[in-house]
């Protein structure tokens, strides 16, 4: 099938690539130039494993392209992807202008019968919005129809999960624009619900609502646990353990983080006050979200007593292993808060540290955790990169002022670390 996939973000471009993979002609088509020139020339902007190769191998086989201009890119294609960004606005809610303008656009150019597909995390009541803006602006007066079909791709396996979803959700109103999707999505071989538009996008915002909600769970039992005496890794291997509740989303630590979680709560709770209803719940989620990094922040005063002048060390940056992403990581708030304190703070992160330097200020960049850990009076553990867990414990020891680690992702044994002569505090468990 021939499809344009309207933005080259970080939904844009894993779709265009999957696409393109599974058979299809793509091309992909965003404002920003330069983007384009650098993806015409090979360069992909974002840290996503497998897309280099696979955006290379199609782009060899002449399945995949990228342009500027999306008109021509509309008139060639059955399928358009809305893959624009819908960034938070002040008051929280989601800024569709992106959205309403390139469903205008497509309404402009487009000549025989369309399926426009929104893929981007929009409000529910958005595809009602973009079928009466291509209406208005159909001046070809040819058929269309429009369809959600969420994306539920996470940073760092994006690929994999495009490739082998736990189900692909499809909101039509037509018999003609299901069968589309149907014969798209086919080579996957995957579960796909079929829904309304409007259920679709509240799949979309519940199920990233819900996974909050399930980390906040864990963080409030983890503080419980640590004032009872308990350890939050057996409890949430008890609880994991029951089929209807399933071990993943279940990991403590200092809170979620990223562009969407966040985001998307705070979006859904301005849905949801708009549509009339008090999402206290969501609320309460946000709240434990922040207070974890207060908590952690408040261990490490506990522990240095004076944080003022004190070298602390910190072992990763993104908001999550495997990803370069530093959107409203866990990170940022944490370091801003020592720093305001007087510590002087040095890091390391696999992939982040590009991407932090833009955002964080006076930090020194190490390029391995041993660096990082030496001469700091403690040492950090803000992301579960692979790397770190298998980091040679004695060698951190040996070269740090004093051997206090502090693990805001729960990845080591106390017990073992103990032994080592470190100092140790985590997250809900009895170390502290
Ligand atoms: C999330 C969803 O998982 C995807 O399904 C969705 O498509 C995506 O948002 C989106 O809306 O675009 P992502 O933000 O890439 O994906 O990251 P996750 O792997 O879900 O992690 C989110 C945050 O939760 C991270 O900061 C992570 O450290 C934290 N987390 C996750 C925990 O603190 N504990 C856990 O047990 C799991």
């Amino acid at each position: 099938m021939k499809i344009a996939v309207a933005g080259a973000g970080y939904v844009g471009l894993v779709t265009a690539a999957c696409f393109a993979e599974i058979g299809n002609n793509v091309i992909c088509v965003d404002i920003d130039e330069s983007k384009i020139n650098h993806l015409n020339n090979g360069v992909i902007p974002i840290y996503e494993p497998g897309l280099d190769k696979l955006v290379a191998k199609n782009r060899k086989e002449n399945r995949l392209e990228f342009s500027t201009d999306l008109k021509s890119s509309i008139k060639q294609s059955e399928v358009i992807f809305i893959c624009v960004g819908t960034p938070p606005k002040d008051n929280g809610e989601a800024d569709l202008s992106y959205v309403e303008n390139v469903a205008r656009m497509i309404a402009e150019a487009m000549d025989s019968y369309k399926v426009i597909v929104e893929k981007s995390t929009v409000p529910v009541e958005t595809g009602e919005k973009v079928v009466k803006s291509i209406r208005a602006y159909n001046i070809h007066k040819v058929d269309f129809d429009v369809v959600s079909n969420p994306e539920f791709l996470r940073e760092g396996s994006a690929v994999n999960d495009f490739m082998h979803p736990d189900r692909i959700v499809i909101g039509a109103e037509s018999e003609k624009a299901r069968e589309t999707m149907k014969a798209l999505y086919q080579p996957l071989n995957a579960k796909i619900l079929f829904t309304d538009i409007k259920s679709a996008e509240i799949i979309k915002h519940a199920s990233n609502s819900f996974l909050a909600t399930k980390i906040s769970f864990i963080n409030a039992i983890a503080n419980i646990c640590e004032l009872a005496g308990a350890d939050v890794e057996k409890v949430a291997e008890g609880m994991g353990l029951d089929k209807r509740i399933g071990k993943s989303f279940l990991n403590a630590g200092i809170g979620y983080g990223g562009f969407c979680f966040p985001k998307d709560a705070e979006a859904f709770i301005k849905i949801a006050e708009k549509l009339g209803y008090d999402f206290r719940l969501l609320k309460a989620t946000q709240e434990i979200n922040n207070f974890q990094r207060k908590n952690f922040v408040e261990k490490i005063e506990n522990a240095l007593w004076i944080v003022k002048n004190k070298t602390i060390g910190i072992l990763g940056l993104a908001f999550k292993p495997n990803t370069d992403d530093m959107r409203f990581a866990p990170s940022i708030d944490i370091i801003n808060e020592l720093q305001r304190e007087g510590a002087k703070i040095k890091a390391y992160d696999p992939e982040a540290a590009g991407k932090a330097k833009s955002i964080l200020n006076n930090i020194e960049y190490c390029t391995n955790p041993y660096d990082a850990a030496k001469e700091a009076d403690a040492l950090l553990i803000l992301t579960e990169w692979d790397e770190f867990k298998t980091v040679d414990l004695n060698r951190i020891k040996s070269v740090m002022k004093h051997p206090l680690l502090i693990d805001g992702r729960n990845i080591f044994d106390p017990e073992d670390v103990k032994r080592l002569g470190f100092s140790y505090i985590s997250m809900g468990r009895k170390d502290n």
